[in-house]
């Protein structure tokens, strides 16, 4: 059952497809105030109710004793203590006696403290008074989830061949870079299907054009390696470059497309280009336009994207960085006391990602100047939502691949999302583990963390360990940033290890492409924490390391550097299997903690007590893989 309550005049934002009359205000059933024109409203915690939920958010399965702010955020640090991302997930579900699911409709800022002041209290804040609530009651918490689902719209499905292995790297420059990159995979024998071009392809990071020294007939290049099986993956900024004669620029101007100052001059902020105009993807007509443009790729053979840098990452204004250099200016010569210099400091390091300038932002919304801060959330997930809607009408479903960083509920219905830039830290492999769940209930199925860790060196047995939780999740990508190691499986010693992984990847694919679909279809989840299958099972509810995948599977990554396996409950009796390459050894466990070795060419999965799955022979390319001859594993 679900009830909406609203308040004022909501932003429309599109997350829920189905029509559903809010009920009267009076009814709405927990503690509120209105003060200050923010809406807050909370309610106790009984003593064991588990909180899930918020989608790709920071910490734990079970998000109580922490304050998290759905505030779509570019920070590449997720270190504990963060409260925000890339992504404005605003559903929550209590687990308890009775448990209920709440989602907040609301594209501003939301304040989530869930047990951080008051234990026992958790507290919603919103930061305004018109918004949409919906109340999700009746049944388990994988009932509420299927039931949430079932009012924002079935699940983007992405091309089959998206469940390949793909490798990525910040950058590979120019066409002989891809070359040795598809090389090195080819040569050590390991799979691979997709290869991504991070900035450095766009000629001067303008987005839709190549930079025609590193790849100089594009076109020829792209058919090539489609040709040789492997898709090209182009990255799409948010930014437009501003540029006299760079014709998507100079549209977006003169158009009057861009987002504005409060004077309606375009707002101009630096990104990786320099000083870029940014869309305003809120428009109808901006969208249709900014998705025609993916036209210029697309027309000549790409047939997947990534959007980034949309929650948008602001560098710096234009009014910001004169500000700072006047004050840089203004104190040379000084002798700067600890205040002076920290403050001088503090003028720099604020200017990315500031406040006040996501203040001087406006949007149009039917017709009307809105404040960015209204409607912040929404702005990455309207970029890719342009592109999405465009792909789904001129080609059709399943045919390209597209996923963003920044999102919002809505979003799922026609991309995917990536957690971001994480750290190769071993830390990380769990932290990405965690947010599955929360973004499956949120309706984000195709999603996967950068595999082996975007930030700093990675080592080469936390390459393997993370793609070992890889090989389970629906994008898998093995990605790093600029300046750090290369992070390519051939590149280590051993190939032959990274191959028998990423094999196992292989021979999944049909099991796991299915298990994708069923979601989609079914509105269910691909992953689940233990709790939602074993409610009554006090170690099950306490699992933040295990996930239920599907209804065949547990899966158990050993995280922990120089661990030779690593300790799981089995809620009940299972097959545990080690996969590596074409082999597997099959082992009965019962119900109960066991310790499991696995070495690092090793995937552990556990298949439940009368269930069975297929496994099919790897190739090098998912164009090659017969699902039709597989073999089963399992009871
Ligand atoms: C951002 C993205 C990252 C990308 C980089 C350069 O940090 O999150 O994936 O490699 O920008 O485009």
């Amino acid at each position: 059952m679900i009830k909406k309550y609203t308040m004022g005049s909501p932003i429309e934002t599109e997350a829920v497809t189905a029509v559903i009359e809010p009920g009267d205000f009076s009814d709405f059933p927990f503690e509120h105030d209105a003060k200050n024109g923010k809406f807050s409203f909370g309610f106790s915690m009984s003593e064991d109710d588990i909180i899930y939920g918020l989608g790709e958010a920071n910490r734990g399965i079970n998000k109580r004793g922490w304050v998290y702010e759905s505030y779509c955020s570019d920070d590449p640090f997720h270190t504990e203590t963060k409260s925000s991302l890339y992504a404005a997930h605003n559903f929550l579900l209590v687990g308890s006696g009775k448990p209920f699911g709440i989602f907040i409709d609301f594209p501003a800022r939301i304040r989530w403290d869930i047990g951080y002041t008051k234990s026992d209290r958790l507290e919603i804040t919103l930061d305004g008074a018109d918004f949409d609530i919906y109340l999700v009651y009746g049944g388990s918490p994988r009932e509420i989830a299927r039931e949430f689902r079932s009012i924002i719209g079935k699940s983007y499905i992405p091309p089959f061949w998206a469940f390949g292995y793909q490798q990525s790297r910040w950058s590979y420059h120019n066409a002989e870079a891809v070359d040795r990159v598809i090389e090195g995979y080819n040569s050590a024998g390991i799979p691979l299907d997709c290869v991504y071009l991070d900035i450095d392809y766009m000629e001067r990071y303008k987005d839709f054009t190549v930079d025609s020294e590193a790849f100089p007939d594009f076109e020829s290049y792209v058919a090539e390696k489609r040709a040789q099986g492997i898709h090209l993956i182009p990255i799409i900024d948010a930014g437009i470059k501003k540029e006299e004669g760079y014709s998507v620029y100079e549209e977006g101007r003169d158009r009057g497309y861009f987002c504005k100052r409060a004077d309606g001059s375009d707002f101009e902020g630096g990104v990786w280009p320099g000083v870029c105009g940014f869309p305003d993807f809120l428009r109808p007509e901006v969208r249709r336009w900014f998705g025609e443009k993916y036209r210029a790729l697309t027309d000549i053979g790409i047939d997947g994207f990534w959007n980034d840098m949309n929650e948008p990452a602001i560098f710096y204004s234009v009014e910001g960085i004169e500000n700072a250099l006047e004050k840089a200016a203004s104190l040379k010569g000084e002798n700067l006391d600890l205040g002076g210099f920290f403050s001088l400091k503090d003028t720099f390091t604020g200017l990315s990602n500031s406040q006040s300038d996501y203040s001087s932002i406006y949007h149009t919304v039917n017709g009307e100047q809105v404040n960015h801060q209204r409607v912040h959330n929404i702005y990455g997930s309207s970029m890719t939502r342009a592109a999405g809607e465009y792909f789904a009408e001129s080609f059709g479903e399943e045919k390209i691949l597209m996923f963003s960083r920044a999102s919002y509920i809505g979003a799922h219905r026609t991309s995917g999302i990536w957690f971001g830039d994480n750290h190769s830290w071993w830390s990380h492999i769990l932290l990405n583990l965690k947010m599955l769940p929360g973004a499956n209930m949120c309706g984000f199925l195709y999603c996967g963390a950068d595999l082996g860790g975007f930030n700093e060196n990675a080592t080469r047995d936390l390459v393997l360990r993370f793609l070992a939780l890889g090989v389970f999740t629906p994008l898998m990508r093995n990605h790093s940033a600029l300046g750090t190691r290369d992070q390519e499986c051939f590149r280590f010693e051993k190939p032959e290890d990274f191959r028998d992984i990423i094999e196992v990847r292989y021979r999944l694919i049909p099991y796991l492409y299915e298990t994708f679909r069923k979601a989609s279809e079914e509105n269910e989840m691909i992953f689940r924490p233990l709790s939602f299958d074993y409610p009554d099972d006090p170690v099950a509810r306490e699992c933040e390391t295990q996930l239920m995948l599907g209804e065949e599977c547990m899966i158990a990554p050993v995280y922990e550097q120089n661990a030779g396996g690593r300790t799981v409950y089995l809620p009940e009796d299972m097959t545990f299997v080690r996969l590596s390459g074409t082999r597997e050894t099959v082992e009965k466990l019962g119900k109960g903690l066991h310790y499991v070795s696995v070495a690092l060419s090793e995937v552990p999965l556990f298949i439940k007590k009368g269930k069975r799955i297929p496994l099919c022979m790897p190739a090098m390319r998912t164009g090659d893989l017969r699902a039709d001859k597989a073999e089963w594993l399992g009871e």
